[in-house]
């Protein structure tokens, strides 16, 4: 008897390892105390022990959930976030064109609903020009401590400024831009930040000012006094805090696998397989066992929000990307951060920039680690858009060179095909549509 129990072991050690079906039943593993399966090992070992997971198991499920998802909290910094006409007003704003000053760029050129808040491009493009980087979601970004691949900002608000000025975005200065937006949307501006002030005086504000690489801009910016600057940052600010508003407004949806991780916490399996094929089972237990996904993409967004050096390949002709390592000094300089003179916040409610870590080798070449909702949408993927598929997503986690400059975290995986396959078709079970009210996914309508 003795023999043959461990005969069925060894058998059974043999097909989990190859990765082929290990029929390892659960009355053998109860009679042998072994665990309901090996991580990880032996894709599929038959309907019913694909969805078979421990009490511990089923937690970490759960803990991936959208049920999980708290409340958004609010901004400190932000005092307008959560006001409906804040949201109404940058919702305006996210769509509007004439934040351009050829009027042919708006956030939503390169944040396009209907692409999940994404555009398609390996690196945003607008006018011909590449930038450095490709272009996020912003479905549930509000979660964020940092925003930016880099996080060289600590709000979301004061993210949105920075586009406005970026030459190869939307191209336009803080000067042009409030005095468009206290001209085109003067009635819905008063109402929530008080009277406007008068900017008309192109002496006092030239048309094109900002403390940009631009040097005509920047010279005319200098030309102004301390006080009509504040008067154009305060505007600019509120411009952000209405962009802003409408943006946290951007929530990710119910996916299938949400459905699946309730199923597995109340350990209903027949519920487990009508949702979940097996091999998206078996690609569930490669993404928080062998793969390690959960290090770095944990929590109801799939991200714990940090930065990592992950040692991806650097396109042809690009210069190395500092990452994380430089976006600390930015935010830390930034005049509209949270500890900033434009900011609501309290400086104790500034914990984040507060206890920020400026320094250390792991900072080097390290980008915020992204959420996984949707990201079978979201192609090409990383900061500088290098991998066309989640194929090729996959393949480097298997490889993971080392980095150069910096190290890289990653250990290579080296998954076979069928598991690489299955870690892919998980992914996939992320996707819904982005949970707002349809009418704040387009254009608003019947105005402008
Ligand atoms: C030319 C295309 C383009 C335009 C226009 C643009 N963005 Fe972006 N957006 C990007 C790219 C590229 C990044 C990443 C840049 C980086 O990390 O350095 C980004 C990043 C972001 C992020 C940070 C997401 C994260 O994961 O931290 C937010 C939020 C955002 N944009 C909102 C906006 C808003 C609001 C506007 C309009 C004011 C806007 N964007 C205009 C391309 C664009
Ligand atoms: C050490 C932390 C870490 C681990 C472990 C990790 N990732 Fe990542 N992941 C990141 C970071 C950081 C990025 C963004 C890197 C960049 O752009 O420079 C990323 C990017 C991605 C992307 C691209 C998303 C997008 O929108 O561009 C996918 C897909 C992904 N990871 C899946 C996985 C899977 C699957 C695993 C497990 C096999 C995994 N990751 C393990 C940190 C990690």
């Amino acid at each position: 008897m003795l023999a043959l129990v461990a005969l069925a072991i060894i058998a059974a050690l043999i097909a989990g390892g190859l990765g082929v079906a290990g029929p390892i039943d659960a009355a053998f593993r109860d009679l042998m105390g072994l665990p309901e399966r090996a991580n990880g090992r032996g894709l599929f070992t038959g309907a019913l022990s694909a969805h078979s997971w421990t009490e511990a198991e089923r937690g970490l499920i759960a803990s991936l959930s959208i049920d999980r998802l708290p409340p958004l909290p609010p901004d400190p910094s932000n005092a307008f976030g959560d006001d409906p006409a804040a949201v109404a007003l940058g919702q305006a704003l996210f769509f509007d064109s004439g934040l351009s000053p050829d009027g042919s760029v708006s956030c939503a050129t390169c944040h396009q609903p209907e692409r999940y808040f994404t555009d398609g491009k390996r690196l945003a493009n607008v006018r011909g020009a590449d930038t450095p980087r490709h272009t996020p979601t912003i479905v549930g970004i509000a979660y964020s401590d940092w925003f930016y691949w880099d996080g060289r900002k600590d709000s979301q608000w004061a993210q949105a400024l920075a586009p406005q000025e970026a030459p190869v975005e939307h191209g336009g200065s803080r000067t042009a831009h409030a005095r468009y937006v206290l001209g085109a949307y003067r009635s819905q501006y008063e109402a929530l930040f008080g009277t406007a002030p008068d900017v008309s005086d192109e002496n006092r504000f030239p048309a094109h000012a900002a403390p940009m690489d631009d040097e005509a801009a920047r010279a005319a910016w200098d030309g102004m006094t301390a006080s009509d600057r504040q008067t154009i940052n305060r505007v600019f600010a509120n411009i952000g805090k209405s962009i802003a508003a409408y943006s946290r407004r951007i929530m990710p949806g119910r996916s299938r696998f949400d459905d699946y991780a309730a199923a597995a916490l109340v350990n209903d399996q027949a519920r487990m397989a009508e949702l979940f094929t097996e091999e998206e089972a078996a690609g569930l237990r490669l993404f928080f066992g062998d793969g390690q996904c959960t290090d770095c993409h944990n929590g109801p967004q799939l991200t714990n929000g940090t930065f990592h050096n992950i040692g991806l390949p650097l396109p042809e002709g690009s210069n190395f990307d500092q990452g994380r390592s430089l976006g600390t000094l930015q935010v830390v300089d930034d005049i509209f951060n949270c500890l900033g003179d434009y900011s609501d916040a309290d400086e104790e409610e500034c914990v984040e920039l507060r206890f920020i870590k400026l320094e250390g080798e792991e900072l080097v070449g390290a980008f915020k680690v992204p959420g996984l909702r949707n990201v079978a949408e979201t192609a090409p993927y990383m900061h500088n858009g290098i991998f066309p598929d989640l194929d090729a997503v996959i393949r480097h986690y298997n490889h993971a060179p080392p980095a150069f400059p910096g190290h890289s975290d990653l250990v290579p995986l080296a998954f076979s095909e069928e598991q690489s396959a299955a870690l892919i078709a998980f992914l996939l079970t992320l996707n819904a549509p982005p949970n707002a009210p349809p009418e704040l996914l387009q254009p608003p309508q019947g105005e402008e």
